[in-house]
């Protein structure tokens, strides 16, 4: 009970509390499973095909043919690829609709997802799917919600947007199209009526629209909080937007805990995990292991300028089951930031570095206060 509150304080500060509690290479972790907490230990076991062969908890039972799942990631990364310029275009209409000062991470979840809109449903498709998806977007199905009320009404909605998807995915089934033109689209694509029901398919497209969501606008919440709490002044920010971003994703990794269940016992630098039990990487406790990188726990975008001096670096996981989306979300990541940055100067009040658990680590609620360079020129009516 006692870790439980500690973990919902602080889900970072509550494992290396944890970590250093420990001497052994691989902890119990008292809300069950284990985490391995020696990097070298954690480094081996990634590269271990020992570990990986009960597969991933990525796609659960959805979806358990390995080629299948592969074939999926494939197919949603391709056209998420394609969709960069959609999305770039996009972006000045939903930053010069964010008010001067938007409530974080909530804001932030909101502009990626009128940015990604129509990639996840195209604007032709019929019914209400499209404004179910807005809602799930807003309404915490996208990013689960800290407050159970509001987790009770995200299960309605995606009760609706299950239902709804299903029945589209009904009849693109009966009017296929060329070309993917959203994510359903690809969905379909990669996975044959005679092995996928509508229902799934509908379920694995909620999947994506949550495993994209998620992760990017945590992300992109981390990225404007820790710079702009590191960098207070009038001036731009000293450092280029990549490297905002790839510190962000080493600080305060979204993705707890890379998992994977035991199919078989292992001796783990000595420990034995009976099988059937969960035994996960901890990416926050490699990011910020101080005989790997300099200042661990220090904000530090500069140190991304140099090739050299880097520890290890898994905020997209590593080997067989790693993130099949990272080069496009990291692109995503810094158009997004370029975006808010540009011709702007950023402030926020009510933030700081703790982070609160959802899906994923994430910032605790804070207010981003946005300054255009030049404001907008006042309509006059004149022609
Ligand atoms: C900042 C954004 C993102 C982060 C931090 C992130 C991180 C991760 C992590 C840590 C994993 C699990 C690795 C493991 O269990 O070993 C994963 C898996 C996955 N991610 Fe991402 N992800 C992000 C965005 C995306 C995007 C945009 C896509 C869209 C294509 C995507 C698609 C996937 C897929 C399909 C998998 C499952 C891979 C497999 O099992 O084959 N992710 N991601």
């Amino acid at each position: 009970m006692r870790h439980k509150i500690r973990l919902l304080r602080d889900p970072l500060v509550c494992i290396e509390q944890l970590s250093h509690g420990s001497t052994a290479g691989v902890m119990r972790l008292p809300w069950g499973g284990w985490c391995v907490r020696d990097t070298e230990l954690a480094q081996a076991l990634l590269q271990d095909p020992d570990f990986h062969t009960g597969g991933s908890l990525f796609f659960g039972e959805l979806l358990p043919a390995r080629g299948a799942q592969a074939g999926l990631g494939r197919a949603v990364r391709s056209l998420l690829r394609t969709a960069v310029p959609h999305y770039r275009a996009a972006l000045p209409g939903a930053v010069a609709a964010l008010p001067p000062a938007s409530r974080w991470p909530d804001a932030g979840t909101r502009l990626v997802h009128r940015c990604l809109a129509d990639v996840l449903l195209h604007p032709g498709t019929p019914g209400g799917s499209r404004e179910l998806m807005r809602q799930a977007a807003h309404g915490g199905v996208a990013v689960r919600s800290r407050y159970v009320w509001r987790r009770a009404r995200a299960e309605l909605v995606r009760a609706r947007l299950l239902a709804a998807v299903t029945e589209e995915a009904h009849r693109r089934r009966r009017q296929p199209a060329g070309e993917p033109r959203d994510m359903l689209d690809a969905v379909l694509t990669a996975c044959p009526e005679a092995d996928v029901s509508d229902r799934v398919v509908a379920e694995l497209h909620l999947m994506m629209f949550r495993a994209i969501m998620a992760p990017v606008s945590g992300s992109l919440a981390w990225s404007v909080l820790l710079a702009c709490l590191h960098h207070t002044g009038a001036a731009p920010w000293p450092w280029a937007i990549d490297h905002v971003v790839r510190e962000a994703l080493r600080h305060r990794p979204v993705p707890w805990m890379l998992g994977r269940t035991l199919p078989h016992a292992m001796d783990i630098g000595g420990t034995v995990i009976p099988s059937g039990e969960v035994l996960s990487v901890c990416p926050y406790l490699l990011h910020h292991d101080a005989r790997h990188w300099a200042s661990p726990g220090a904000f530090r975008p500069e140190r991304w300028a140099s090739d050299s001096g880097h520890g290890p670096y898994i905020p997209f996981g590593t080997g067989p089951f790693s993130c099949a989306g990272a080069a496009v979300a990291q692109t995503l990541l810094t158009e997004t930031l370029s975006a808010l940055t540009g011709h702007a100067r950023l402030a926020v009040t009510g933030g700081d570095t703790r982070a609160a658990m959802s899906e994923g680590n994430v910032p605790r609620p804070f207010v981003l206060h946005r300054t255009p360079d030049h404001p907008p020129a006042l309509d006059t009516g004149r022609r």
